[in-house]
């Protein structure tokens, strides 16, 4: 069975064991709620989502899913596919496990990169009464064994790109069928994944029980994430790393120990680096009501920026490619630049928030031209577009499509990017990147990249 084959198959499997909040209720079934005792203690088990693979990276792995009830969370980690020798990794870091009655997390590291690992999760019931009154009640385990391959100079350079989201699973489930179909080495999440979410549950939902026929979307093909403007957007989003982890903090100096979303991976002969735009809105907007401190929080990945293209096997790879939700570049003169204090009002812009962020063009952008970035992929406008290098902007951006597959003017779009091996060394690798049209499912622009 080949891989794509695997993939599918896992997804049928995947959905009739695991139950998807809303997806029972979708088919017109009776949920959870109406259904008589017996049946609804058959239903409910323990383990209540995929497994969600987050933070691609060369040495390690996070792996996040759901439960319904007090649970401590294991995953079963082997290099072998019949799980021999496996290791036994907990919830939570040291002192105590991280118990709880919705998101386990566990982080896997110490891994070798480019490296195919099988796991499997689990997790232990837990009757807690108190300080004193605690114990393990029943076990499950997901039946099913996953795999990964983790990061790494020798992994396949294969990328996918998706944005805006904004939770609709109509949509979603077609650009995860996609992505399915294409089996990259790691899928960029980039920005919106949502449009506000004040409870957990939605957050659930968004990433680790999403009501859609591929579940386990991200089971096999891990995530990075580079946050877009309303993903900060309510309560819940205001404690996101409940669902979706903090990166390793080995990744980064102790000066950025709180970057912790920023990403710098080496992907075969790409190196992917992921910054975070933040809010299209400015810290003084009185909308805000001085709640927010995206200021700081840009100027603060210059530094980590500038340290993580110095890394060896970030400077040494033929393709830079930067992510980020707002776009960094924009030449149309009615567009927001995200820069007009204090409350992005000015009635020669169209709009009161942001359309470009010119403050983190004039951070970042610097040191990406000076690292020879080839592409800058954004998103947030919600209408697909390409700007071709200039003289002046050696560095092309891709802005990703929107939210609905309706809406074939604004379609939503998987970009996807592979190295393709022509020749012997540096020239003869090219960046191919190909930008698939979920609205039509046809091919709607292919660019290709010199190396660095
Ligand atoms: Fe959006
Ligand atoms: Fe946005």
């Amino acid at each position: 069975m080949d891989r794509r084959e695997f993939l599918k198959n896992s997804a049928v499997l995947s959905a009739a064991t695991v139950l998807a909040p809303g997806a029972l209720a979708a088919e017109g079934k009776k949920t959870a709620a109406e259904a008589p005792a017996t049946e609804e203690a058959a239903a409910k088990k323990l383990i209540a989502s995929a497994p969600m693979l987050q933070n691609y990276a060369a040495t390690s792995m996070g792996v996040a899913f759901a439960v319904s009830d007090m649970a401590n969370g294991y995953v079963l980690l082997s290099e072998r596919e019949d799980m021999e020798g496996a290791r036994k990794v907990k919830c939570g870091g040291y002192r105590v496990t991280d118990m709880n009655d919705k998101v386990q997390q566990i982080r896997l590291t110490g891994l070798k990169p480019a490296t195919r690992y099988y796991y499997r999760i689990g997790a232990d019931s837990i009757s807690y009464e108190g300080g004193y009154k605690m114990k393990i009640t029943g076990n499950e385990e997901d039946p099913r064994t996953y795999s990964f391959v983790t990061a790494g100079k020798g992994a396949e350079g294969h990328f996918c790109v998706i944005n805006d989201t904004h939770a609709r699973f109509d949509t979603f489930d077609m650009l995860t069928a996609k992505i399915a179909a294409l089996a990259p080495s790691c899928v960029v999440w980039n920005g919106d994944t949502c449009n506000c979410e004040e409870q957990i549950e939605g957050l659930m939902r968004n990433f680790l029980a999403p009501p859609i026929q591929h579940a386990d979307y991200a089971s096999e093909i891990p995530y990075l994430f580079a946050p877009g403007n309303h993903d900060s957007r309510g309560m819940a989003n205001r404690h996101i790393e409940r669902v979706w982890m903090w990166r390793q903090s080995e990744e980064r100096s102790s000066r950025d120990w709180d970057l912790g979303r920023n990403f710098a991976v080496r992907m075969g002969d790409i190196a992917l680096i992921g910054l975070d735009t933040a809010e299209d809105k400015l810290d003084t907007n009185p909308l805000f009501a001085g709640l927010f401190n995206s200021g700081p929080y840009r100027e603060a990945q210059v530094a980590w920026l500038a340290d993580a293209l110095k890394r060896k096997e970030i400077a040494t790879a033929p393709f830079l490619v930067a992510f980020c939700h707002i776009p960094l570049f924009d030449d149309d003169p009615t567009h927001n630049p995200g820069d007009v204090a204090p409350a992005d009002k000015d009635p020669q812009y169209s709009a009161d928030y942001a359309y470009w962020q010119r403050t983190c063009a004039q951070l970042w952008t610097p040191l990406l031209e000076k690292a020879k970035c080839q592409l800058v992929i954004t998103a947030h406008m919600h209408t697909y577009r390409y700007d071709a290098p200039t003289k002046d902007r050696r560095w092309a951006q891709l802005v990703g499509g929107g939210p609905r597959w309706q809406d074939t003017e604004r379609f939503p779009t998987v970009i996807e990017g592979r190295v393709e091996v022509t020749g012997r060394g540096k020239k003869g690798r090219k960046l191919h990147i190909t930008v698939h049209n979920i609205s039509t499912g046809e091919i709607q622009e292919e660019f290709q990249f010199n190396a660095r």
